[in-house]
C-alpha cells in the first residue's frame, strides 16, 4: 500500500513526539511492505514565526492532497498575548473545520502497569475501557466572531448547533458503539442549555435505527463525577466539543498521564487528523523526555481508521502493551518499581517489539 502521510508538529514537545511515530510507521512500513511518504509542513506557533499565520495555506492545500495527517501539538507561552484570532490553536481550530473533521474518536484504555501510576484508587481504574466521541466542527469552539461589548466589559462567545451536526457525530457514535460493548452515553445539559435540549431530541430519534445498543442520557456535571467513580460504567460517550475536550482531559486521569491518549479526526470519507489528546507541554519540551506514546498510539489509529491496516495497527498497540508490561515509561508517570526512559528510548523499545532487526538499525543512525 502507498500512502502519503503529511506531519504537522508544530510547537513545544510536538516535532519530539512526532519523530517517534514515524519512526514506528517506518518500522510497519518496511515489516508489512507498505511505502509512507512523509512531508512536514508547518501549523501554529512555528507557522506564526516563519510565515505570520497559525495556519498558511502551503499547509492547508498539503493536507487536502495527503491520505492522512498527523499532529503533535500547537501553543506555548511565546504566543499567548498574540490577539485570539492569531494564536496557534486557531491553526489546530481552522484545520479541523476546513477539512470537515468532525468526529473527534478519544480512546481511553487502562495499561495494566501503568494504572498504578493513576491518583485514583487501583479498584477505581481497573478494566476502565471507554470511547469518548467528541463532536469537533461545532459549539463554543466555533460561534459567531467572539466580541467584546460594552467597551470591553462585556464578552459574547456563541454555541450554535444545527440538527444535522448533531445527526452525523451522533451517528457515529452508535456505529462505534455496535463494534464495542454496546452501550452508549450521551452527555449534555439538557436541564440548562438550548442546545442540549436538541441534541437529546436527535439521540432519541437515531436511537430506533439502533436497537441493539443500550442508550442512556447524563448530565455533563453528573458524567464528570462518574468518569472518576465509576469509569467502568461506560463504553462510548458522545458529547459536544466543549464537554468532550473537558471531558477526555479528565478521563486521561485513568491511565495515569495525559501523555498515553491518541485521538483520531475524522470525516466521513475516512481521511482524518491523528493527534495526541495532549498539548505542547513548553515546559519540558527539547529535554527529550517527553512521552511519545499517545502519538504512536494516534499513528495506530491512523492506520487503522484511514488505511484500513487493523493487523498493522494491532501491532503497534501489542507493542506499546509490551513495552509498558516490561516496565518502561517516561518521566510522566509514576509507575512502581518501574524503569523510567526518555523519549527515544522508549521509542525504541516499541520498535524494537515491532521488529528486532530494524530498532537495532535504528538505533544506531539515531545514536549516531
Ligand atoms: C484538544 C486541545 C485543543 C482543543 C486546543 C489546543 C485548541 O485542547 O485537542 O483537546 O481544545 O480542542
Ligand atoms: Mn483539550
Amino acid at each position: 500500500m502507498k500512502k502519503h502521510i503529511v506531519l504537522l508538529p508544530g510547537d513545544g514537545i510536538g516535532p519530539e513526539v512526532i519523530h517517534s511515530a514515524k519512526k514506528v510507521l517506518e518500522v510497519i512500513a518496511e515489516q508489512y511492505e507498505h511505502q509512507f511518504c512523509f512531508s512536514s509542513h508547518d501549523i501554529g506557533g512555528v507557522a506564526i514565526d516563519r510565515h505570520g499565520s497559525p495556519l498558511p495555506d502551503e499547509t492547508v492545500k498539503a493536507c487536502e492532497k495527503a491520505d492522512a495527517i498527523l499532529l503533535g501539538a500547537v501553543g506555548g507561552p511565546k504566543w499567548d498575548q498574540l490577539p485570539s484570532q492569531l494564536r496557534p490553536e486557531k491553526g489546530l481550530l481552522g484545520i479541523r473545520k476546513k477539512l470537515g473533521l468532525f468526529a473527534n474518536l478519544r480512546p481511553v484504555k487502562g495499561y495494566p502497569n501503568v494504572m498504578s501510576a493513576s491518583p485514583l484508587k487501583d479498584h477505581v481504574v481497573a478494566g476502565s475501557d471507554l470511547l469518548i466521541v467528541r463532536e469537533l466542527t461545532g459549539g463554543l469552539y466555533f460561534g459567531q466572531p467572539s466580541e467584546r461589548r460594552d467597551n470591553g466589559q462585556t464578552v459574547v462567545d456563541t454555541l450554535q448547533y444545527s440538527r444535522s451536526e448533531i445527526e452525523r457525530i451522533v451517528e457515529k457514535a452508535f456505529q462505534s458503539a455496535r463494534l464495542r460493548r454496546k452501550h452508549l452515553t450521551s452527555v449534555d445539559k439538557a436541564n440548562v442549555l438550548e442546545s442540549s435540549k436538541l441534541w437529546r431530541e436527535v439521540v432519541e430519534e437515531k436511537k430506533v435505527d439502533y436497537p441493539d445498543v443500550v442508550l442512556e442520557h447524563m448530565l455533563v456535571d453528573a458524567a464528570a463525577m462518574k468518569l472518576i467513580t465509576n469509569p467502568s460504567h461506560f463504553d462510548v460517550i458522545v458529547t459536544e466539543n466543549m464537554f468532550g475536550d473537558i471531558l477526555s482531559d479528565e478521563a486521561s486521569v485513568l491511565t495515569g498521564s495525559l501523555g498515553m491518549l491518541p485521538s483520531a479526526s475524522l470525516r466521513s470519507d475516512g481521511v482524518g487528523l491523528y493527534e495526541p489528546v495532549h498539548g505542547s507541554a513548553p515546559d519540558i519540551a527539547g529535554k527529550g523526555i517527553a512521552n511519545p506514546i499517545a502519538t504512536i498510539l494516534s499513528a495506530a489509529l491512523m492506520l487503522r481508521h484511514s488505511f484500513g491496516l487493523e493487523e498493522e495497527a494491532y501491532a503497534i498497540e501489542k507493542a506499546v502493551q509490551e513495552v509498558l508490561k516490561d516496565g518502561y515509561h517516561t518521566a510522566d508517570l509514576h509507575v512502581e518499581n518501574g524503569k523510567q526512559v526518555r523519549t527515544k528510548e522508549i521509542t525504541h523499545h516499541v520498535m524494537d517489539c515491532l521488529s528486532p532487526q530494524s530498532a537495532t538499525n535504528s538505533i544506531m543512525s539515531c545514536y549516531a
